[in-house]
Formats: structure tokens, sequence, C-alpha cells
């Protein structure tokens, strides 16, 4: 299984919805506040963020690189395509990226990624993601978890290394109520980028950096994400 499919067959699993709601509310009052007609969630996940803006009276697509994640999105009515943003055609009032999706860009990728997200957004547009700190990384993120159910076992391990989060996902699933359990397992990496360093980035491709918004979602202590606010000028 690839491991953006492993991740979505165990996200139901993690309990981060009341961190995920938190950061919902942000964004979505920031994307309110600029009053966008139709807007694009990249790496939608299972649409949730989508459904919110549906219910605003967005028209909305969500797209993922997880046909998994797809899978669900659109069995929960979500308008979700399993594709690449560099092979869109369609153009957005506002595009959005939540809940760590940048992270997943690796270095090589990033600035062809912002300069596909920048064609996707029409004049005076908006582009709005969270990425996280790097406090985010080394001090939240870290660390392993199990989790035990009746038909499946998770094991979780996240390490912050060189600037890259590695985390190892290991699942166990029940085969037909036996004794037999099937093993699934990969890693996913993020990476973490300085404010500074995206912020030269998101400029060289065009996109002006309106506004930095510091976020706390797990902890009191320091910031562990930040949400840009960019505009198409
Ligand atoms: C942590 S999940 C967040 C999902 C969703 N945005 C949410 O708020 O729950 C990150 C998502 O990004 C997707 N993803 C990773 N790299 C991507 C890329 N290059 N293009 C589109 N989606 C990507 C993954 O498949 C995954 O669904």
């Amino acid at each position: 299984m690839h491991a953006l499919d492993l991740y979505a067959s165990i996200e139901e699993y993690l309990d981060f919805e009341d961190e995920v709601h938190h950061l919902y509310k942000i964004i979505g009052h920031t994307v309110l506040s600029k009053n966008p007609k139709t807007l694009i969630d990249i790496g939608c996940g299972q649409g949730e963020f989508c459904h919110i803006m549906d219910l605003n009276g967005i028209k909305t697509l969500g797209v993922d690189l997880s046909s998994k994640q797809i899978e669900i999105a659109t069995a929960k009515g979500t308008n979700a395509k399993c594709i690449d943003i560099k092979d869109l055609k369609e153009t957005f009032d506002c595009a959005t990226a939540t809940f760590d999706v940048i992270n997943y860009l690796p270095k090589k990728d990033i600035k062809g990624f912002l300069q596909n997200c920048y064609d996707l957004v029409n004049d005076q547009g908006y582009f709005i993601f969270d990425i996280n700190s790097l406090y985010g990384f080394d001090t939240v993120a870290q660390g392993t978890l199990n989790i035990d159910l009746e038909d499946k076992f998770i094991a979780i391990d996240a390490n912050f290394k060189d600037n890259i989060l590695y985390t190892d996902i290991t699942l166990f699933i029940q085969k037909d109520k036996s004794n037999i359990y099937i093993k699934e397992s990969g890693t996913i990496e993020q990476y973490c980028y300085a404010n500074e360093e995206l912020s030269d980035l998101l400029d060289s491709v065009g996109f002006e950096v309106e506004k930095i918004i510091d976020v706390n979602l797990h902890s009191d202590e320091e910031f562990d994400k930040y949400i840009f606010v960019c505009k198409k000028v």
C-alpha cells in the first residue's frame, strides 16, 4: 500500500479532531473574509474542510494524491478527485491546504508545487495554508503511539532528524475474524520550512504574503503552527 493510502486507512483513529477543528475555524474565518465563490482544497484528505466551505455557500473541489482519501471523501459527498495539481486546468478564487499538506512537499519539489498553486488561483485570489513550526515538529510531533482495536493494531513511531519528520506506520489487519493478521507498513516524510524560506519561495512565484498567523494547537508554550495568507497580485 502507498504510504499516503496507509495514512488514509488509519487517520480516523488518530484522535486529532479538536486540534483540526480549531485549525479549520481560523482558516475558515480567514477564507470567508475574502469572499471567494470557488475554492480548491489541495490535499483535501477525507473532505471535511470542503464540507465546511460548501455549507458556507462556496463551490469547492477537493484534490488529493491518495486515492484512498478521495474514495472516503467522495463517499461522504465531497466533490473530490485524485489528481496531481499540475494536471488541473480550472482556476479558483481561493486555494487552501490544511493540516500539514505543505510539509509533505520535499525541498526539491516545493517551488514547482507553489508555482502550480499560483497558476490555480485567479488574479487577486488567495492561497491560504498552514505549516508546522520547528517546535511543532521537534517537540509536539515526535514520539510513539500504539492503538489496539478489535480487528486491527496500529503502531506509529515518529522521529525528527535533519529537519525531516519520519513517521513509520505499521498496521496489522485481522483477516476474516481469524488469528491471521495482514501487515502493512510505510513511512511518511514531512519537511520543516522556516517562515522566511517559505516567504521567499512564495514571493519568487508571485504571491504576496499578506499575513502569517501564529497558532497554538497542541501546546500553550510555543507556536506549533503558522497559517500563511497569500495573495496573487
Ligand atoms: C495530514 S493530511 C491532511 C488532510 C486534510 N487536508 C485535513 O485537513 O484533514 C495530508 C494530506 O495531504 C495529502 N498530500 C500529500 N502530498 C500531496 C500532494 N503533493 N498533493 C496533494 N495532496 C497531497 C495526503 O494524501 C493527505 O491526505
